[in-house]
């Protein structure tokens, strides 16, 4: 029989996000909670899906933590979190705002820990994977304009270790993909013309596959997933 897991995917509205609730949905088993800002377009993403539930869901607020408990509640357990969402801002590092900062650091960051705050009171088994960047990989490739978006991703790298160095002697594991490129909407935005080598879905396929099995050999795990070198 197959095993009923309660998967709690952020940041469903399109791009690798969307991609992973459509691959996760075509197991009925599963129950996928899709949250986002944009309810009418995951609404309309997920409508052939029963097993799939929208939540309008914001991590630029300050109540993030409120918001994730109170979609949360409804359900008995939380077996999986993926933290996709983000935010991408493109400019000069001179140029760059105090909001451009803590909006990037709120939305990229400081929103991924308060949502795993409110997931844990429904967590006893359970595996938490953070979507970060290769930018924010220490020693990976970098690009001009991006400090705002990568610093804030590097930042999830370091949660990543230090949850999971407090949460080692439980059953919740927390594990970071830090992604190169791939084709979405975010891309195209942040850098018209781009060509990635991977498609939203080819990245997903592998995320699904992570979320679903890599706790079992790793925690506090930082993994770059990313064609291009170093
Ligand atoms: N594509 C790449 O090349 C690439 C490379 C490295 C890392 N990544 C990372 O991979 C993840 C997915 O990227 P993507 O390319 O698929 O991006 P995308 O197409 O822009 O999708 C981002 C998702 O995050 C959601 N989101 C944005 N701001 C939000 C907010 N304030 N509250 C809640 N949800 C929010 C968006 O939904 P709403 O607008 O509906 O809220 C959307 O569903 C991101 O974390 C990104 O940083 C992507």
């Amino acid at each position: 029989m197959e095993e009923k897991l309660t998967i709690v995917v952020v940041g469903a509205s399109r791009g690798i996000g969307k991609e992973i609730v459509n691959r996760l949905a075509s197991n009925s088993s599963y129950t996928i909670l899709a949250l986002s800002r944009n309810l009418d377009r995951m609404e309309n993403n997920f409508s052939s899906f029963k097993n799939v539930k929208c939540f309008s869901f914001d991590l630029s607020k300050n109540d993030v933590r409120e918001q994730a408990s109170h979609i949360f509640n409804s359900f008995k357990s939380i077996d999986i979190l993926i933290n996709n969402a983000g935010k991408l801002i493109n400019k000069p590092f001179v140029e760059l705002t105090s909001s451009d900062l803590s909006e990037c650091y709120q939305v990229n960051a400081i929103g991924v820990m308060q949502t795993v705050q409110a997931a844990l009171p429904k967590m006893e088994q359970a595996h938490i994977v953070n979507i970060s960047t290769i930018g924010g990989f220490q020693g990976s490739v970098k690009f001009p304009g991006l400090t705002a978006y990568s610093t804030s991703k590097a930042a999830v790298v370091s949660f990543t270790e230090l949850f999971a160095e407090e949460y080692k002697d439980t059953a919740i594991k927390m594990n970071c993909l830090c992604l190169g490129a791939a084709q979405t909407e975010m891309l195209e935005e942040a850098f018209p013309g781009y060509e990635a080598p991977i498609s939203a879905m080819k990245m997903a396929e592998y995320i699904v596959d992570f979320a679903l099995n890599a706790d079992q050999w790793m925690n506090g795990k930082i993994i770059p997933l990313s064609l291009s070198t170093p």
